[in-house]
């Protein structure tokens, strides 16, 4: 890396004077999450250290056991986006109803999170994520209404996630492509290591609890024996690889390609992950690296939440092996030419 590289900073100025519409509050919001990931990053880093591995003892509002570090992050996350004074509502995984935020401007932003993403490698020193996607308002008051909240993915503005790994990464697309900042943890600033990121439109691995085969859907099944078939010339069998957390299975795809799904299951009849805070700023950030996210056919980004909790199947990463697992879950199979 160069001895000069770009800070986090940096880069949103030279992006703001490039680009209209991240000038100004779409930079604050950058630059709040920033600090926000490096705050989140502290806390796990040391949290075997001061307590605050386990669980709280509570189930969130999804049903899931919470752990001490979901109830830090949200809180975390929920403080960071209040005092910037651009953001009048937060829907989070963490959170039963919409939180309304006491704005001192005009609130112009709605902010969806997962904001420990991953919770059940929290104790093993696994890979965790924070997940985020904003919504500009139309309106310039502090009451957000809840379908100023559900809304497709389309009309994200800004979306992205952190990924607390061997290092912090933070990813973010605003609409011009994906950039992705690792933290130098000495120097304590994000430098700009991955500038547009695109997915390969093909991979070698797919990502998804195969502990739940024989409950998918049959074309799902079927997709699996195909993509584990020995035959060179289309590069199989692909490897399996999973981690347990979304963010740093989708992060591997984004960078080497492959796929990840999970789709609905016995245990989880609309499948497990959630559409607002999950599958949609994760789906704007594949598009915009090149690759894909789709529900059972369907795109992502164009899927109307019709609750902040929605939950829905999810294919995503590379353009051709989301297609190609669409084609089997329609029953069609595999093209001649593959
Ligand atoms: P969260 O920790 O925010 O509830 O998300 C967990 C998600 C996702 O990160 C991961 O890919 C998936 O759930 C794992 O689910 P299984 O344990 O059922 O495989
Ligand atoms: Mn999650
Ligand atoms: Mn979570």
């Amino acid at each position: 890396m160069s001895p000069f590289p770009v800070t986090l900073s940096r880069h949103i100025l030279e992006e703001g004077q490039r680009r209209a519409d991240i000038a100004g509050e779409l930079s604050t919001l950058i630059a709040q999450l920033g600090f926000t990931a490096k705050t989140l990053a502290r806390e796990m880093r040391r949290a075997a250290l001061i307590g605050e591995l386990g669980l709280v003892g509570e189930k969130n509002a999804t049903g899931d056991a919470q752990k001490k570090l979901d109830v830090y992050s949200n809180e975390t996350v929920v403080d960071a986006f209040s005092a910037t004074g651009l953001v009048a509502a937060i829907a989070s995984e963490e959170l039963e109803e919409i939180q309304h935020i006491k704005c001192k401007g005009e609130g112009r932003y709605v902010l969806c999170t997962d904001p420990l993403d991953g919770s059940s490698n929290t104790d093993i020193n696994g890979a965790l994520g924070t997940i985020f996607g904003f919504y500009r308002r139309k309106k310039r008051d502090c009451d957000a209404t809840p379908d100023e909240v559900l809304r497709p993915g389309s009309e994200l503005v800004l979306a992205g996630y952190v990924l607390y790994s061997t290092s912090t990464m933070l990813v973010y697309t605003a609409g011009h492509g994906v950039h992705g900042f690792t933290l130098d943890a000495d120097i304590g600033e994000f430098l700009l290591s991955h500038r547009d990121m695109r997915c390969p439109k093909r991979g070698k691995s797919f990502s998804a609890n195969v502990g739940h085969v024989r409950d998918w859907p049959q074309g799902i099944q079927d997709y699996v024996g195909y993509v584990t078939q020995i035959d060179k010339a289309s590069g199989r069998p692909y490897s399996h690889r999973y981690s347990g957390a979304l963010v740093g299975d989708v992060h591997r795809i984004l960078l080497e390609g492959g796929i990840y799904f999970y789709p609905q299951d016995s245990g989880h009849k609309d499948g497990k992950l959630r559409l607002v805070y999950e599958c949609a700023p994760l789906g704007f950030v594949a598009e915009q690296a090149g690759g894909s996210a789709t529900s059972n056919g369907e795109r992502v980004m164009d899927l109307a939440p019709k609750a902040v909790h929605h939950r829905c199947p999810l294919a995503i990463g590379s353009a051709e092996d989301v297609a190609l697992f669409d084609r089997f879950i329609a029953g069609k199979g595999a093209p001649p030419s593959d």
